[in-house]
């Protein structure tokens, strides 16, 4: 459909610090490819071949990178100050100009087909139509309120949930949204949201649909979600080693895929595993739903159900890492008999298993 997409990752990434200090949160890998390209050949899928791009100061990055992408034509957008979802959508007006569009939350991945969604948005002609996914937690999402297929009522992180509806982070907007925003006042977190301006379109008497996806859907803006979106996009992983690669002594269980000029010396990958270009891999364990970045080094370590970044380097004898999240260029490695000593960068969590102390004779 010749409708442009509209995809915001300006947003500061606040759950995912000390990672975003230094990067934009979609450009964060997981399975091995940064958020961004993941939600880009989504959109491919569904024939978006026109991308409006919103990034935020200080993401040049970001923003050199996703003009370098071959498959779409991208548009980037700079959003000057943090001002909400709405006001990413009013300061891409120009962009958008009057016509229909698809939004985005760049920290939100799904496997689900929305063409039954892009279908009815376009027989209906709805003033906007939200895709849905059913939550145990909704209090942390928007929430609608449907009648059939209507929506009719939309809340913001209620205290509490009408129902267990979240509003999953894509849109379809007529241009009507844009009158909606022009009318908002900042919320109490002092952004215009785009929960309110929906409700507005509501109040003003416009139809707005709800599509309930079906498949997965995963809000990948924490540590949490960014590990729970690697686990499920792992699990589709095509097996394929670089024929570079250099394996000895490596046994390989599930899907597999070891990039060029990597080097695995007695390892058991445990798939779905992404390992790196570059990688020096050695007396490990890796897997399940781990991805290992580029020019990594692993030696003595077991890590299951992470993401780890390019060049960091986890070093045992006997390092256990499970559910972890490791810098660009972090290192970490166990000591046996000392206490833990930590270069901690700021916002860093972490979780050290208590020792037990051997008993006194
Ligand atoms: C935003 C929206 C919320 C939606 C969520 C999906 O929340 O405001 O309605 O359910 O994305 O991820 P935020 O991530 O800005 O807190």
């Amino acid at each position: 459909m010749r409708v442009k997409a509209l995809v915001l990752c300006a947003g500061r990434g606040s759950r995912l610090r000390p990672l975003t200090h230094t990067r934009a949160k979609a450009a964060l890998p997981v399975a091995g490819r940064p958020m961004w390209q993941h939600v880009f050949d989504y959109l491919a899928r569904f024939g978006f071949e026109e991308i409006g791009v919103v990034v935020g100061p200080g993401q040049q990055e970001l923003s050199d990178a996703v003009q370098r992408w071959p498959r779409q034509r991208v548009h980037v957008i700079l959003q000057a100050e943090p001002g909400g979802i709405a006001h990413a959508v009013a300061t891409a007006r120009p962009f958008l100009a009057d016509e229909p569009f698809l939004l985005y939350l760049g920290d939100n991945l799904t496997d689900a087909d929305i063409t039954p969604a892009i279908r009815r948005f376009q027989a209906a002609a709805p003033a906007a139509l939200l895709t849905l996914h059913r939550v145990p937690n909704p209090r942390e999402f928007g929430v609608a309120t449907l009648e059939g297929d209507r929506v009719v009522g939309v809340v913001e992180k209620p205290a509490d949930p009408p129902s267990d509806l979240a509003v999953a982070g894509i849109y379809l907007f007529s241009p009507a949204v844009h009158a909606a925003i022009a009318g908002l006042r900042p919320s109490h977190r002092g952004e215009l949201e785009i929960t309110d301006a929906v409700a507005r379109l509501l109040a003003d008497g416009h139809l707005v649909l709800g599509h309930t996806l079906t498949g997965w859907w995963q809000d990948a803006g924490s540590a949490a979600g960014l590990l729970a979106a690697n686990a499920r996009l792992l699990a589709s992983l095509p097996a394929n080693i670089h024929p570079s690669a250099v394996l000895a002594e490596v046994a390989i269980e599930g899907p597999v895929q070891v990039g060029p000029g990597a080097e695995l010396r007695r390892v058991r990958l445990k798939g779905p595993v992404v390992i790196g270009a570059g990688c020096r891999v050695t007396d490990s364990e890796i897997g399940p739903s781990t991805s290992v970045g580029d020019g990594a080094i692993l030696a003595g370590v077991t890590v299951a159900n992470s993401v780890l970044l390019p060049g960091c380097r986890l070093q045992g004898p006997a390092l256990h890492l499970a559910d972890s999240v490791v810098g660009a260029g972090a290192h970490v490695w166990a000591r046996a008999g000392h206490p833990a000593a930590l270069v901690v960068g700021d916002d860093a969590h972490l979780l050290i298993p208590q020792q037990r102390r051997q008993p006194r004779r």
